[in-house]
């Protein structure tokens, strides 16, 4: 018998039933990484452009060498593979919230785990994202030459009603403080661009831009996008 789909993982968590599967995709031929959380596919190994191109654009509008990133939501890894492909990218720290998103990488289930895990520049650490942009730092101790951000749907769907602060100047205000001068923040979207949001960005960062990055949906054989928002701290 061909077996056409396989629970590879499955945990009870505060945010709803979290589940990585693979599964064939008959029309095409492919084997097909998917995780779901509670009710909403958190993500497919079938569409990984934007979250590649999160990191392109974001390390695109980084100046200078040896680089400190921090990549909130590992998922599937793509956003951190494609991060480190950067040579300039001297640490790589990508926070989980969810101790099984990291231990499936650490288990090699994934198509780009061994890259990830393998890579000496790489940091995994189970942590709140948001909890850890909200926490007191001195001044002048910003870690970070980039921040690259796919936790949510958009900014204004979020996972958990706790994410919403960051999307508020005060939110804002408060990551870019992990900002070296003239880091960036860049930020995956499932939605097109948002006039509002951008006018909440440009009240911490000067000329944010939001970049729709269109694909090839190999499943309706049509075209797919979604945003990156890029914002740079004032140098
Ligand atoms: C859409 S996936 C990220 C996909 C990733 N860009 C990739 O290329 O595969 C979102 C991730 O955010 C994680 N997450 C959810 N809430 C979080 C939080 N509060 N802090 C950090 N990560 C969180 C989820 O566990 C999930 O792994």
């Amino acid at each position: 018998m061909i077996m056409r789909f396989e629970e590879l993982d499955y945990q009870p968590t505060a945010m709803g039933d979290l589940t990585l599967r693979r599964r064939r995709e008959p029309t095409l031929d492919v084997d097909v990484f998917e995780v779901k959380l509670g009710d909403e596919f958190l993500m497919s190994s079938l569409f990984t452009v934007a979250e590649e191109e999160l990191a392109h654009l974001g390390l695109a509008a980084v100046a200078g060498e040896r680089l400190d990133v921090l990549v909130g939501g590992l998922g599937l890894g793509y956003t951190a593979v494609a991060a480190l492909a950067d040579p300039r990218v001297s640490t790589l720290t990508v926070i989980d919230a969810l101790p099984a998103v990291i231990d499936w990488h650490r288990r090699h289930l994934l198509p780009v785990s061994e890259s990830l895990v393998g890579d000496p520049r790489t940091s995994l650490v189970c942590d709140d994202f948001f909890g850890l942009m909200r926490r007191d730092i001195a001044p002048g101790a910003a870690r970070y030459d980039a921040i690259l951000l796919d936790v949510d749907h958009s900014p204004r769907h979020q996972l958990d009603p706790s994410h919403a602060d960051l999307y508020t100047v005060e939110g804002l205000l408060a990551l870019a403080r992990h900002l070296r001068e003239g880091g960036v923040f860049a930020l995956w979207s499932d939605d097109p661009p948002d006039d509002e949001f951008l006018v909440t960005l440009s009240s911490v960062f000067p000329a944010p831009v939001a970049h729709v990055v269109a694909f090839d949906n190999r499943l309706t054989g049509g075209t797919s996008s979604n945003t990156v928002y890029v914002a740079r701290h004032a140098a």
